[in-house]
């Protein structure tokens, strides 16, 4: 090497699990206050359509984590032959249960079901995904909703680590109705953890890489493993990868890995900051549906009869 030779800047990996598990704890000492008010504790139910690996993984954890913080929570699994009708027949019931304050329907479903119809199915004061139009409409609007848990989580994560976006350029790369859209919506949003200026990318966008370069904060959610490489990044860029596609790995006891869609090997020297798969976003998005699921349970967005 040589000598007085600048090194770059050591980049700071986001710590999402450590993150998440400070926002768990807070929401476990408010429901141990709504036990100790007399009330019942918030309860999260999660409906499992197949067998898909990654699907059957989130929605283990996202169980597991209701168990954590002292939710109640309910997991109902049906094979993949469930017709459109039952399932809404399912919705409907969870919609009507008293016992349950918010639910979520795995994504994806399989092809004979029309995943919009099923969302709409779902009454938006228990749509802790935040996915009803309603809550996306509110979101727009600048109305109290229940926030979609992935984008929130994003948008948390960068306040709770300091990060300033303020009059910052943030790229989002993928527009799905999940992340993408909603997380370039809250990021422009005139709030203290957002307002940023914000440019939407996608499969049709010309000079990618180009507009990716100018970021001051870049948001990887496209599914597309390892996307996102060196010659798209900033140096000093804040980059926030979405991304966890299972890729075969037959040096694995599971048989694959999970690849993020940034480089991170190539991007990380680079970035300021940048948030690790797994261990970046994931944590934080099952954060929030929890925090959606306590809002939910104590009626602050819509009156909640039970609450
Ligand atoms: N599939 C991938 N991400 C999600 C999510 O946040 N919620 C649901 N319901 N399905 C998903």
């Amino acid at each position: 090497m040589i000598a007085n030779a600048p090194t770059p800047p050591i980049p700071h990996i986001i710590d999402g699990k450590q993150t998440a598990e400070d926002i768990k704890a807070e929401i476990a000492l408010e429901v141990a206050a709504l036990k100790a008010a007399g009330k019942k504790a918030p309860h999260l139910a999660a409906i499992l359509v197949g067998h898909d690996g990654g699907s059957e993984t989130y929605v283990r954890n996202k169980v597991l984590a209701c168990e954590r913080v002292g939710f109640g929570s309910t997991l109902l699994r049906f094979e993949d032959d469930i017709t459109e009708a039952e399932l809404l027949a399912q919705v409907d019931d969870l919609n009507r249960d008293p016992e349950i304050d918010g639910f979520i329907v795995q994504l994806p479903l399989p092809a004979h079901i029309n995943p919009e119809k099923v969302i709409e199915a779902i009454r938006p004061e228990k749509d802790v995904d935040g996915f009803h139009p309603m809550n996306i409409g509110r979101m727009v609007a600048g109305l109290p909703a229940l926030l979609p848990a992935t984008p929130s989580g994003i948008v948390e994560l960068l306040s709770r680590q300091g990060i300033k976006t303020s009059g910052k350029h943030a790229v989002v790369i993928g527009r799905s109705n999940i992340v993408g859209t909603p997380v370039s919506i809250l990021l422009a949003k005139n709030l203290d953890t957002a307002n940023c200026t914000v440019t939407l990318c996608h499969s049709r966008t010309r000079n990618l890489a180009e507009i990716c370069r100018t970021a001051d904060i870049v948001v990887a959610a496209i599914g597309r493993p390892e996307f996102v490489t060196a010659d798209m990044v900033r140096p000093g860029a804040v980059v926030i990868d979405v991304g966890t596609t299972r890729v075969p790995d037959a040096t694995k006891k599971s048989g694959y890995t999970l690849k993020g869609d940034v480089n991170f090997a190539e991007v990380a020297p680079l970035a300021s900051a940048i948030t690790p798969v797994p261990g970046g976003v994931g944590p934080m998005t099952i954060a929030m549906l929890l925090l959606n699921t306590l809002r939910a349970a104590k009626g602050e967005i819509y009156p909640n009869p039970a609450s």
